[in-house]
Order: C-alpha cells, then structure tokens, then sequence
C-alpha cells in the first residue's frame, strides 16, 4: 500500500472545490449509500450530512479528512469535536473508495484521527455503526474501538437500523 496523505480541513472553509471533489469520492464508494437505504449522494447531500449535526454543535466543530494516494482522493472522514463531551470526538462517517478498500487506507485515516485527537487531550473517540454491518464493526474494533457505549434505532430513508456507538479510549 502506498501510505495516504492526510489533509485536515476546518468544515467551515470547504471550497466549492473541496465539496466537488468528496462529492466525486463518495460517488465512489455509493454501494455504501444504496446499502443503508440512503439517496444516491448528491452535493446537496453532502452538504446536508455536514450540517445534520447533533444539539450543541455547530459547524465550527467539525473538521474533514481527506486521505490522498498518488493525488487522488481515497477516502474521507467526517469528524465532530467536542461531542458527546468536551473530551470526545465523534467520526460521523469514515468512507473508503469501493475499489480501493482493504488496502489500509481507512486504517490511516482513523489513524489519523486519533493521533491529533490524543494531541489535543481529547480521552475518548467515539464511532456509531449500523449494527448489521459486520465488516464495518470488525474494522471499528480492529481500531481499538472495543467498549459498546449505547445502542440506538436509526431509519433512513425507509429502512429501519441498529446503530451501536463504539468508544475508544486514548
Ligand atoms: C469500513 C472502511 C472505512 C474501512 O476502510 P478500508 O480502507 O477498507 O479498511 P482497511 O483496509 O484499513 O481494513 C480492511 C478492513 O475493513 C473492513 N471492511 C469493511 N468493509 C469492507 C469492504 N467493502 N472491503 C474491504 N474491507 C472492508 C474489514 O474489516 C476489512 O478487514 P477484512 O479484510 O479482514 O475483512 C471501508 O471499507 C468503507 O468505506 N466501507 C463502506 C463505508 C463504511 O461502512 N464506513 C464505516 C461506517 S461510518
């Protein structure tokens, strides 16, 4: 595997640019959005899912990473600091490229996550996962994120899910 570069970038300063190219990523990895009952993701989605954001936080709160492999975007995530505490961060969604997943870069990006959150002093990471994707889970707690929080219902679009909030202690 060719180790990504990771970018960080502040929600709030996405350039146009930046949306249409994590547009472009997540159109990439769309079995992800078909396989939980969501729309196909349009720009407008993207936009929607950065503003969804739970009571208390805002989007000066929420930072982006971006992983690149030879220049080319692979896989983003999504990460909302400060929530459910003040020292935790939560990763909202963590999408790899379908034809490139397996190859480590989401282990990279998680990586990534929590290397600055640990240098920020944050003490938990926190993930929710849809409870029925057992690929997902088994990378979450190959991550290190082994203690079960809370499990909650989820519906999108018209499917009903399990999402199980996964922590991890830094
Ligand atoms: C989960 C995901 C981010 C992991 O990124 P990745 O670059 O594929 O992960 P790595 O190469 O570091 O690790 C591979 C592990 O990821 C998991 N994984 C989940 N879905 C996978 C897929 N479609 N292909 C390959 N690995 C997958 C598996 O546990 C795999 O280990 P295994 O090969 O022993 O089964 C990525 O597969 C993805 O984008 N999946 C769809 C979106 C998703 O479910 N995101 C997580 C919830 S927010």
């Amino acid at each position: 595997m060719t180790l990504p570069c990771i970018t960080r970038t502040e929600s709030l300063e996405l350039t146009a640019e930046d949306l249409a190219e994590i547009q472009g990523l997540r159109l990439r990895a769309a079995d992800f959005f078909v396989e939980v009952g969501d729309e196909p993701p349009t720009i407008e989605s993207l936009e929607s899912d950065l503003a969804d954001l739970p009571d208390g936080s805002t989007r000066a709160d929420e930072v982006i990473y971006r992983g690149y492999a030879d220049g080319v975007l692979v896989g983003y995530a999504e990460v909302l600091r400060g929530w459910p505490a003040e020292d935790s961060w939560v990763i909202g969604i963590l999408l790899v490229d379908s034809a490139l997943r397996g190859s480590g870069f989401g282990h990279e990006i998680a990586e990534a996550v929590a290397h600055d959150a640990k240098a920020a002093g944050v003490r938990s990471l926190l993930v929710g996962v849809i409870s029925s994707r057992t690929r997902s889970l088994a990378f979450w707690k190959r991550e290190g994120f082994t203690t079960e929080a809370l499990r909650r219902p989820l519906t999108i679009g018209t499917t009903e899910h399990e999402v199980v909030r996964l922590e991890r202690g830094l």
